[in-house]
C-alpha cells in the first residue's frame, strides 16, 4: 500500500499511471464522481424558477434547476423517449418545462413528463415513471451537492465529516454562515492536470514557502513547510502587523458577525473529498469546485464569497481576491508542471513524500480503496 515506508522519511506516492490511464481515470469516474455527494452547482446561480445548469458528473451530464416553489432539483440530462441531451447550454432559463429537442418531450420542473407530440393517443403512458430521471441533491454552504449513487453514502458522514474532521466540529464552519453569503468574484482555472494532483498539492504546505511568497507573508508559519492546517482546531494565524487577508496583508473588510474569538485572524482550509476546497478566512470564504474532465484536465470554479453588503456597496474586492488567486496560479502551474512527468519512466513507481507530506498517504490509500482495494496492485 502508499502507507509502506520507501526508508523512515519517505513514503511512496501513487506511480504515475494513477494520473495519466484513461481507464483509471474511467475508474475513479465510476467510483469516486458517480458514486459521493458531488459539489455542483452555487445556489444563488439560479435564483429564479426555471433557471437552470448543467454540469458533468463523472460520466454523466446533469440539469440543477429551481422550481416554481423554490427547490433545486437534479436529473440526469437525458431524455427519456430516445436518449437525446435535453438541455445543451451550460446555464439557461425557461419559463416552466424543459423541451427536449428532437421530438419534443416536455417535462416540467419537476421532472414530470407533461406534454408530448400525440401524447393524448397514449394514455397509457405513465408520465411520472417516463419522467426525467431524479438525481440525488442536498444543499449545504449554498451550494447543490448531488449524488448519482442509488444509494447515496450519508451525507453527514462523507461531507460534514470533512469539517468535523478538520475543525473539531461542524460549528465551527457554521459561524461563518457561507450560506448567506455574496458571491464576490469567480474564476474559473482550467487546468491541465489530473485532478488528483491537485488535490495533492492542497494538503501540504511544503512548497509554500518557494511558491507563495505573499501567502507565506499572511501566514508566516506556513512558510516552515509544516501542513499547519492539518492539526485539527488548528488555523494558521496572521502575521504580526497582518491586518486582513489580502495580497499586502491591507486591512479586509469587517470579520464576520458570528465568528468566534478564536477565528478572527486565522486561516482554515477544509478538503471536502473529492473536489471542493474551502478556505476560511475572517472577512471572506473561498471555495473551489473541481470538475475532473480527463485524466489530464481539471476544471477549477473558484468562489470568493463575501457578507452581502460588501458586494453590494461594490467595495473594492482586488486586494482581497488577489491573493488567492495568485495562490491558485501558484498552485496549478506547479501542478501542470507535474503533469507531463507522470507519464516519464522515472515516475514508473511513483515518487516519495517527505514526513511533512506523510498524511497525503492517507488520501492515495482512500483512492485505491475506492477503486476497489487491491486493483492498483503494488505501488512499487
Ligand atoms: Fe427527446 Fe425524442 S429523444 S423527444
Ligand atoms: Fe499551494
Amino acid at each position: 500500500m502508499t502507507t509502506t515506508p520507501v526508508s523512515p522519511s519517505l513514503i511512496a506516492t501513487l506511480p504515475g499511471r494513477h494520473y495519466t490511464d484513461p481507464e483509471l481515470f474511467r475508474q475513479e469516474q465510476e467510483h469516486i464522481f458517480e458514486s459521493m455527494w458531488f459539489c455542483a452547482v452555487r445556489g444563488a446561480d439560479l435564483a429564479r424558477p426555471g433557471a437552470f445548469r448543467t454540469v458533468q458528473v463523472g460520466r454523466e451530464s446533469v440539469i440543477v434547476t429551481r422550481t416554481r416553489t423554490g427547490e433545486l432539483r437534479a436529473f440526469l440530462n437525458i431524455c427519456r423517449h430516445r436518449g437525446a441531451r435535453l438541455c445543451t447550454e451550460e446555464s439557461g432559463e425557461v419559463r416552466r418545462t424543459l423541451q427536449c429537442p428532437y421530438h419534443a418531450w416536455t417535462y416540467d420542473l419537476e421532472g414530470k413528463l407533461v406534454a408530448a407530440p400525440n401524447l393524448v393517443r397514449m394514455p397509457d403512458v405513465d408520465r411520472v415513471a417516463y419522467g426525467l430521471v431524479k438525481v440525488a441533491l442536498r444543499e449545504w454552504l449554498g451550494y447543490a451537492w448531488v449524488c448519482l449513487a442509488d444509494e447515496p453514502p450519508s451525507f453527514e458522514e462523507t461531507v460534514l465529516g470533512a469539517a468535523v474532521e478538520r475543525l473539531g466540529d461542524v460549528a465551527a464552519i457554521e459561524h461563518y454562515g457561507t450560506e448567506d453569503l455574496a458571491l464576490g468574484r469567480r474564476i474559473v482555472y482550467d487546468v491541465r492536470a489530473n485532478w488528483k494532483l491537485i488535490v495533492e498539492n492542497f494538503m501540504e504546505c511544503y512548497h509554500c514557502a518557494t511558491i507563495h511568497p505573499e501567502l507565506t507573508d499572511v501566514l508566516p508559519e506556513f512558510a516552515d513547510g509544516y501542513a499547519a492546517q492539518y492539526y485539527v482546531g488548528h488555523g494558521a494565524e496572521f502575521g504580526e502587523g497582518i491586518r486582513g487577508f489580502t495580497v499586502d496583508g491591507s486591512e479586509g473588510f469587517a470579520t464576520l458577525p458570528a465568528l468566534s474569538a478564536g477565528q478572527d485572524r486565522r486561516y482554515y482550509a477544509i478538503t471536502v473529498k473529492p473536489t471542493v476546497f474551502v478556505n476560511l478566512v475572517p472577512d471572506h470564504v473561498i471555495l473551489h469546485r473541481m470538475f475532473p474532465l480527463a485524466e489530464d484536465r481539471t476544471l477549477v470554479e473558484c468562489d470568493w464569497l463575501y457578507a452581502p453588503e460588501v458586494v453590494a456597496s461594490e467595495a473594492d474586492l482586488s486586494k482581497s481576491v488577489e491573493l488567492f488567486h495568485r495562490v491558485n496560479e501558484q498552485d496549478f502551474e506547479a501542478c501542470e508542471r507535474t503533469q507531463p512527468a507522470m507519464a516519464s519512466r522515472a515516475y514508473r513507481n511513483g515518487g516519495v513524500l517527505v514526513p511533512n507530506e506523510h498524511h497525503i498517504g492517507i488520501f492515495h490509500a482512500w483512492v485505491l480503496e475506492k477503486l476497489g482495494g487491491g486493483h492498483a496492485g503494488s505501488v512499487h
